[in-house]
């Protein structure tokens, strides 16, 4: 199967190291990689919005399955795209329709499907430019903490917690009437703080059947103790502790098998990954956010303890048969610290050499999230630069073998936290 996967990201990496394993891979390309994805497959220089030249590419190649990694593509109806044209129909995308994509790229979307099926999230209400009044009332008299999000994707800035009133009608009228994220904050969801820890769910599905991949639980805050602001992700770990048989049985019932059974009800075309952003509250989950992809660093984790071999799976997914596949799960706990540039997640600097990165073993590999290629060094490209996963029998166990890979690998900037995981030590 010759294989066309999407992005550059840690994510990416993950999932080209996954496939590369597969008897059924005879060649992938990665567009456009990082320094990384060479070890797995051929980088190719397109972008992943530029549909033409994936078309051009894919004609071109032979490309026998696309795997677009980031939800851009996704929300840009990259799916559509090939299914509407005659030299591309036969090539299966993993991934939802545009349509089903905006269970990621619509905040006010994901609430409504929610509140149709029945699945359980924070109350909520819906606001624009028609009934902006009635929101300002409706935050005045809203308990605190509470929570605005922008409709549309906003690259992660788009939701508030707001303190007091004041932060929220400022923050509130700065959406709607002064266009703060674009046409992404035209619409604006006001919802309920939920209290809880936070975990992700992610079920890969046909359509009509899905299966659940390992639970992972990611840090997004850039300092220590869930502090400062949020970046991508600065770690992530897997399995989840309290994700035990009896909660995610919960998570199966009440959440990703009514979102798949709403999806395939409302004619929803749907044929990739569902990432379930959960919060546990008091033993019950509930949605704070759909993703149309994997996450990231939470596919560092996941892949690593996923032990069927991720193109098969796909096959099932391109023939309807994901019913029939079990998923088998590495019983060891595996745990990723990213290393970032100095700086981020605001302004910070790249081309710094990297050096110190050790080879994969049985145990480790270090994911390139954001770096590239230069003559014979590698450098940082990005704010997110390595991603490190070990896996052991404990949790802390592979913390600590990351933590000292993660203080052998030098660049200029380096920084990572060193408390992944500090909730369950
Ligand atoms: P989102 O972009 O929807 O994932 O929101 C970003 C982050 O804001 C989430 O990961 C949560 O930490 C937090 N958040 C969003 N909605 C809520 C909520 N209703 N209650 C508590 N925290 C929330
Ligand atoms: N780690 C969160 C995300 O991928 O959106």
């Amino acid at each position: 199967m010759n294989i066309l996967l999407l992005g550059s990201g840690g994510r990416e990496h993950a999932l080209a190291w996954k496939m590369a394993q597969s008897p059924a891979c005879t060649k992938l390309y990665i567009a456009p990689g990082n320094a990384g994805t060479p070890a797995y497959g051929e980088n190719v220089n397109l972008s992943v919005s530029d549909f033409e030249g994936i078309k051009a590419f894919c004609i071109d190649k032979q490309i026998d399955l696309l795997l677009p990694g980031s939800e851009e593509p996704l929300v840009l109806g990259i799916y559509d795209f090939f299914g509407a044209d005659p030299a591309l129909q036969h090539i299966p995308v993993i991934g939802p329709s545009r349509s089903g994509a905006r269970l990621e790229g619509s905040k006010a979307f994901a609430k409504e499907f929610m509140l149709r099926h029945n699945i359980p999230t924070a109350a909520y209400r819906e606001f624009s430019e028609a009934n902006f009044e009635e929101g300002l009332a409706y935050i005045a008299a809203h308990t605190l903490p509470v929570v605005l999000k922008a409709d549309g994707l906003a690259l992660g800035k788009g939701v508030v917690i707001a303190a007091t009133h004041e932060e929220a009608i400022a923050e509130y009228t700065e959406m709607i009437k002064s266009a703060k994220f674009g046409d992404a904050s035209k619409k604006v969801v006001v919802e309920a703080f939920l209290t809880g820890i936070e975990m992700s769910a992610f079920a890969l599905s046909d359509g009509q059947h899905y299966v659940l991949l390992p639970s992972a639980k990611d840090y997004k805050r850039i300092g220590e103790g869930d502090t400062g602001l949020n970046t991508g992700g600065m770690g992530a770990i897997s399995p989840v502790p309290f994700a035990d048989t009896a909660f995610m049985k919960k998570v199966e019932d009440r959440v990703v098998r009514p979102t798949v059974a709403g999806l395939a009800a409302e004619g929803i075309v749907y044929h990739g990954f569902i990432f379930f952003g959960l919060i546990n509250v008091e033993g019950d989950p509930f949605v704070i956010e759909y993703n149309c992809r994997m996450g990231d660093p939470e596919t560092e984790v996941v892949m690593p303890r996923l032990q069927n071999d991720l193109l098969d799976l796909f096959t099932a997914v391109k023939h309807r048969q994901l019913d029939k596949v079990t998923i088998t799960e590495d019983p060891r706990a595996a745990a990723t610290i990213m290393l970032v540039s100095g700086g981020y997640p605001e302004a910070y600097e790249k081309g710094k050499e990297i050096t110190g990165i050790p080879a994969p073993t049985a145990d480790q590999i270090v994911f390139h999230a954001g770096s590239k290629a230069d003559g014979g060094k590698t450098l940082t490209n990005g704010g997110r630069v390595l991603a490190i996963t070990s896996l052991a029998s404990d949790l802390q166990q592979a913390l600590a073998h990351s933590r000292e890979t993660a203080d052998s690998i030098s660049f200029g900037g380096k920084y990572y936290r060193r408390d992944i995981g500090y909730e369950f030590s």
